[in-house]
């Protein structure tokens, strides 16, 4: 089951990474060769996404959000299909920076719908808010990020992956508990379970928000934890090759 899958560790650049941190890419693919237990992903800006698609042998490369529209007139922003063309393997979307900005659920369900439909896997992010955490509604907001995002079209649990990410976690240097991550996992697991059936055991489901060569071990000793969504860690290949080669060598890696 869960125990069986490939762990999957993403690095999202967000807005960081001007041609120079190629570089950094070419020595995290090079790793990624060397490591062929774990699945290794690469999201940076969207600049870099065409020469770092055409650079790398073993990871993907993916974008970090789109538009829901095919094209159209949109000043400054992206299709799905425009990153799939430029070498995009996967997009994220529902990241709570762009939940922040403005994407509501609608809107994340629709830019799911525009990413599978140009081709693309999904990594959803669903997290809750601390003020939703203090309030107890943190299982409730995530269940209903789910539920209202969760495409329904044929084969699309298979190219889909989830990244739990509590929003008061993220660039705070600080992580739920380990039985916090393991709750939220299951009760996520539980909704993929209710909407797919038996595909929905082998969606993976990421940890994200402070990731670190210093607590990931901890959090994918648990069988819950299919791997992490990592941020402001992934940006060199000194720090996201120490938490590769951590996930590689706990144990998690087939
Ligand atoms: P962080 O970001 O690892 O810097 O906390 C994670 C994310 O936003 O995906």
């Amino acid at each position: 089951m869960t125990t069986a899958m490939r762990s999957l560790i993403v690095g999202n650049w967000k807005m960081n990474g001007l041609s120079g941190a190629l570089a950094e890419a070419a020595s995290i693919d090079t790793l990624a060769g060397e490591l062929p237990g774990v699945e290794v992903g690469l999201a940076p800006p969207f600049t870099l996404l065409s020469p770092m698609a055409a650079m790398v042998h073993h990871l993907s490369v993916g974008g970090q959000d789109c538009h829901e529209a095919s094209h159209g007139a949109h000043t400054g922003r992206i299709s799905a299909a425009m990153l799939a063309e430029s070498g995009a393997r996967f997009v994220i979307l529902g990241h709570s920076e762009c939940r922040a900005e403005g994407d509501d659920d609608a809107r994340v369900r629709a830019k799911v719908d525009a990413a599978l439909g140009a081709g693309l896997s999904v990594i959803l992010c669903v997290g809750e808010t601390a003020r939703q955490r203090e309030a107890g509604e943190a299982k409730s907001a995530v269940v209903g990020q789910l539920a209202a995002a969760l495409p329904q079209g044929e084969g699309s649990a298979e190219r889909l992956t989830i990244a739990y990410e509590p929003v008061w976690a993220i660039g705070a240097g600080q992580t739920p508990a380990q039985d916090e991550v393991e709750a939220m996992h299951r009760a996520i697991r539980s909704s993929l379970v209710a909407h797919y059936g038996e595909a929905g055991r082998l969606v993976r489901i990421l940890y994200g928000g402070s990731v670190s060569a210093s607590n990931v071990e901890a959090l994918v000793a648990n069988a819950m934890v299919n791997g992490v969504l990592v941020g402001g860690a992934s940006l060199t290949a000194e720090s996201f090759g120490a938490i590769l080669r951590s996930i590689a060598g706990s144990g998690r890696a087939d």
